[in-house]
């Protein structure tokens, strides 16, 4: 395996990097007002004085706002890329140049050298851990046992990571406590819906110049991220498709509206397939053969598997970039299909991608950030953890506040006839 070193000592041009980067991150603070609250408070209480904390993160400009609010705290950080495509170099440069964190994350890496990051950052010996789908506790997990005893705990980002310590937990293999970020509403009912939805659209549009309007959009997986696509889909004229395994799910997108298909049948309809499943093998050999001509093939799962790109290879007499980030696969009935980003997440890895939106971002690294504030002051036993409710209310009420929305306040007779069984009719 390759030493890693910090991105300064790779990159060319460190010093106009770092100021393009510093644009990038001074921006998306500006739009961040539970950050910007967060930051003031933590420079005051120092919560995190004497910590390291090792992240695995796409590295994008709010990510930096989140790391830089963690080192303000008083931590030492190191922070990695959590997939080889979607970290900013200029943004990961720019926090690099920061006196407490080191950046060890760049774009394009091959596994060999992604997985020798994740390692250099493990080699500051963080005390808590922050991923975005389960590297980190995985690689500490399987190489770095001895580190374990000094670790609080982790966070975790998305559903992938928090169904793979999930699974880790039930197994009994999990050994320090992780809080399930992603499982919170704060995080879940934005981020994955509305976050996925407007920038896996707006990659795909932008690395195509395409228009969804007249279009047919299948999205396969009917969750949380897959609603927030074929919602905004569906807002920008395109006729929606759904795939589902799920028969709730499946009835949920029928009674929005969408028309519900199995794969099979849905692979001859779409010009644009997005997946959302968080699973694999979604559209394989079978689905490519029926397809047009022209079909765009976009992932917004975790993980690159969701689209068998194995499997359409296979069926490929030759494969060429007709634009940057899309890669065209002509099979030998001289059809051609069109894969973004390399089946990883599109809106993230695209060449064009910049990730959700700012103020999304806001709403789940400040459910990050109140977390590992949570496990720097308390005690949690080894396995998943919801996150403590107040933590999640701590957070939309700095979100209310900055937006200048009131609410009602429970009166004492509403609070005790909510929690009361004995009023009948
Ligand atoms: P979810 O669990 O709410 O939804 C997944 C849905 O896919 C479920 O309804 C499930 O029944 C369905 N499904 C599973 N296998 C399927 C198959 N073979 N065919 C059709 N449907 C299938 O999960 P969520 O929160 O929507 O996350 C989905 C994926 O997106 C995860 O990998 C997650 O980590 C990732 N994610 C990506 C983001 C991004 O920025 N691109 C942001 C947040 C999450």
């Amino acid at each position: 395996m390759t030493n890693a070193a910090p991105i300064t000592d790779r990159i060319d041009d460190p010093e106009s990097a770092r100021e393009s980067g510093r644009q990038k991150i001074d921006w998306a603070r500006e739009h961040m007002p539970i950050m910007r609250a967060l930051r003031e408070e933590f420079e005051t209480d120092q919560p995190l004085a004497g910590e390291r904390i090792g992240m695995a993160m796409h590295v994008e400009a709010t990510t930096a706002v989140l790391t830089e609010t963690l080192a303000a705290a008083g931590a030492e950080v190191a922070i990695t890329g959590c997939n080889p495509l979607s970290t900013h170099d200029d943004v990961s440069r720019a926090l690099d140049a920061h006196d407490s964190i080191t950046s060890y994350a760049e774009r394009g890496v091959d596994d060999e050298a992604y997985y020798a990051a994740i390692e250099a950052v493990i080699g500051h010996e963080p005390t808590i851990t922050v991923d975005d789908g389960m590297d980190m506790v995985a690689a500490i997990h399987d190489d770095h046992p001895e580190l374990i005893d000094s670790i609080l705990g982790g966070c975790e980002e998305t559903t992938t990571g928090v169904h793979r310590l999930r699974a880790m937990d039930d197994d009994g293999a999990l050994e320090y406590p992780v809080f399930a970020v992603n499982d919170t509403p704060m995080k879940r009912l934005f981020d994955n819906v509305h976050g996925t939805g407007e920038s896996a659209l707006s990659a795909i549009a932008m690395t195509t110049n395409l228009s969804f309007a007249g279009k047919t959009i299948v999205v396969a997986g009917y969750g949380y991220c897959g609603k927030g696509v074929a919602k905004k889909a569906a807002g920008q004229n395109a006729h929606v498709v759904v795939t589902e395994v799920d028969p709730r799910r499946a009835l949920e997108a029928h009674m929005e509206g969408y028309e519900v298909l199995p794969m099979a049948e849905a692979a001859a309809k779409g010009d644009v397939f997005v997946t959302t499943t968080g699973n694999r093998d979604v559209i394989t050999a079978e689905h490519f053969e029926r397809m047009d001509d022209g079909t765009l093939l976009a992932n917004a799962g975790h993980f690159d598997v969701e689209i068998d790109l194995d499997g359409l290879s296979d069926l490929a007499a030759s494969t060429r970039e007709v634009r940057p980030g899309v890669q065209e696969y002509e099979l030998s009935s001289g059809k051609r299909l069109n894969v973004l980003a390399e089946g990883r997440l599109v809106n993230l890895a695209a060449p064009v991608a910049l990730g959700h939106p700012v103020e999304v971002m806001d709403q789940s690294f400040g459910v990050q950030a109140v977390c590992v504030r949570e496990l720097s002051g308390t005690a949690y036993e080894p396995g998943v953890h919801d996150v403590p409710d107040d933590l999640d209310r701590e957070v939309a009420e700095i979100k209310l506040d900055a937006e200048g929305l009131g609410i009602d306040d429970l009166s004492d007779e509403q609070t005790e006839y909510m929690g009361s069984w004995d009023h009948g009719t």
